[in-house]
């Protein structure tokens, strides 16, 4: 009895035991995840290793003078200005303070040059990497962590450029640039100062899963194991094109908002990660908060954080049409020089998908564009646009025939069917004729 009573006392306490181990378990769980989760909670806030093992890389075109830029010299070589004039008593500029524009009312900041932009000034160039791909005594890139919960983070991987060149007559595809009168021999368009491009890489459990590479309004969005990537030591290389540092998978031509055409090649290795600003947004409140490199020399005591909030534009406001340098392409109202643009808070963030999930909307010109393109190939190109003449009158003929054949029927059918209900109404005026007659409704009299 004494040895069984004893044998169940113990199973009793294990099953405790077990019960409690289950409690605690279920009690540590989700707090032991928090915690490996949320970057900010990692000592010193550490860039987590995933962020730099897998960042891009990116190949800037051979012949492209337009070379990434320093985000303070750019700010440094600008002045805030509304309406293209210069906002007043300012103190000094920095990535510490540049959100203090955007309570100074009555119009949008533009960072606008403090040099005539057609002289191309030296600080528009940017600067090289060196044969490391490191870019020395600059700071061209800004990564953001966007940690959606401990399991899934979208960095963000921003290339800052002082200056984007635009296509030209040389870039536009046919017969459109027989339409482009090239008064202004070989001008370029869509040219302005300030540029932002990125990539962004969406990670789950700190492996890559998906990339995005941002080209002009939109870009394009590959899975990690899509064949068109190409990777070097695991990481994705990023084909930035002459002039407009548009993102590609590839070297070579790439055709952009169906007439234009981009050049890319493996020009210049740049390796973004190397001299970057790293940061961590939240993307419930937006709080970005400065994060290190494990060995980095950055300096804890500044956020560098009120730049991301500075909702201005990053580079000159167009021009007016009476400013001796703004030019305009006859016909297709193409302006050599446009708005530079905002900063990387203006590009949806915070993301479903791997694309924004707000896509920018298109002018009915692009639309006309893009339709007369794809139509051009099958349909207008040489003996075609003959063909398909013919075939569009044929079609506007028999459209004519078929409407007047089927008017012709209609009204036919028409007259029969009011006949018809005639009929319709005249028989049970026959019929109570007829009833009446015989059934004698005649009042009895
Ligand atoms: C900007 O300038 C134009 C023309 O000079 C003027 O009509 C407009 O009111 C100005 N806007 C602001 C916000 O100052
Ligand atoms: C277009 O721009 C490129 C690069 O700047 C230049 O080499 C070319 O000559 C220009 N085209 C014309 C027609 O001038
Ligand atoms: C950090 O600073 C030290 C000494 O000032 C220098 O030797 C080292 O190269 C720097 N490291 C980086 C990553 O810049
Ligand atoms: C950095 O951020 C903290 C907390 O928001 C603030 O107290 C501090 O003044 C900031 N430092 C600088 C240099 O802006």
């Amino acid at each position: 009895m004494a040895g069984q009573r004893s044998f169940s006392q113990r199973l009793c306490g294990l099953s405790i035991a077990l019960l409690a181990l289950h409690c605690l378990c279920v009690l540590c769980k989700p707090t032991a995840r928090d915690d490996a989760g949320s970057i900010l909670a990692l000592s010193n806030r550490i860039v987590p290793e995933y962020v730099t093992r897998y960042a891009p890389l990116v190949w800037l075109h051979s012949d492209d003078p337009f070379r990434p830029a320093d985000l303070l010299q750019h700010i440094r070589h600008t002045t805030p200005t509304i309406n293209q004039t210069a906002i007043p008593d300012l103190p000094e500029l920095d990535l510490d303070n540049l959100a203090i524009l955007n309570d100074i009312g009555g119009g949008k900041v533009a960072l606008t040059s403090n040099d005539d932009i057609t002289t191309l000034p030296a600080w528009l160039y940017g600067s090289s990497p060196d044969d490391s791909g490191r870019i020395a005594n600059a700071t061209p890139c800004v990564v953001i962590l966007v940690e959606h919960n401990a399991r899934n983070v979208d960095a963000f991987y921003f290339y800052f450029y002082s200056y984007d060149r635009g296509a030209n007559i040389t870039q536009v595809l046919q017969p459109l640039n027989r339409l482009i009168e090239d008064t202004e021999h070989g001008m370029h368009f869509g040219d302005h100062v300030g540029d932002w491009e990125h990539n962004m890489v969406r990670f789950r459990d700190g492996k890559p899963i998906g990339i995005w590479y941002s080209q002009h309004v939109s870009g394009a969005a590959y899975a990690w194991d899509h064949k068109a990537l190409l990777m070097k030591d695991e990481r994705p290389l990023v084909f930035s094109a002459y002039g407009s540092h548009a993102n590609y998978v590839s070297p070579g031509d790439h055709i952009h908002d169906s007439a234009l055409v981009d050049y890319c090649d493996a020009g210049r290795l740049w390796d973004p990660v190397l001299s970057a600003y790293f940061y961590h947004l939240d993307p419930a409140t937006f709080e970005l908060t400065h994060i290190f490199q494990p060995k980095s020399n950055v300096s804890a005591a500044t956020n560098l954080t009120s730049f991301f909030y500075y909702t201005g534009l990053w580079g000159d406001a167009q021009y007016p049409d009476s400013d001796p340098r703004q030019k305009t392409v006859p016909h297709f109202g193409l302006k050599r020089f446009v708005s530079g643009p905002q900063g990387p808070i203006v590009k949806q963030l915070v993301r479903k998908k791997l694309s924004p999930d707000n896509p920018g909307k298109k002018s009915w010109m692009q639309w006309a564009v893009g339709v007369f393109m794809s139509l051009y190939p099958c349909c207008l190109r040489g003996w075609r646009v003959w063909v398909s003449a013919t075939v569009a009158i044929t079609i506007v003929i028999l459209a004519i025939f078929g409407v007047r054949y089927s008017v012709k029927y209609g009204m036919k059918r028409y007259r029969a069917r009011k006949g018809y209900r005639k009929l319709d109404t005249d028989i049970p005026l026959n019929d109570i004729n007829g009833s009446g007659e015989s059934s004698g409704l005649h009042s009895p009299s």
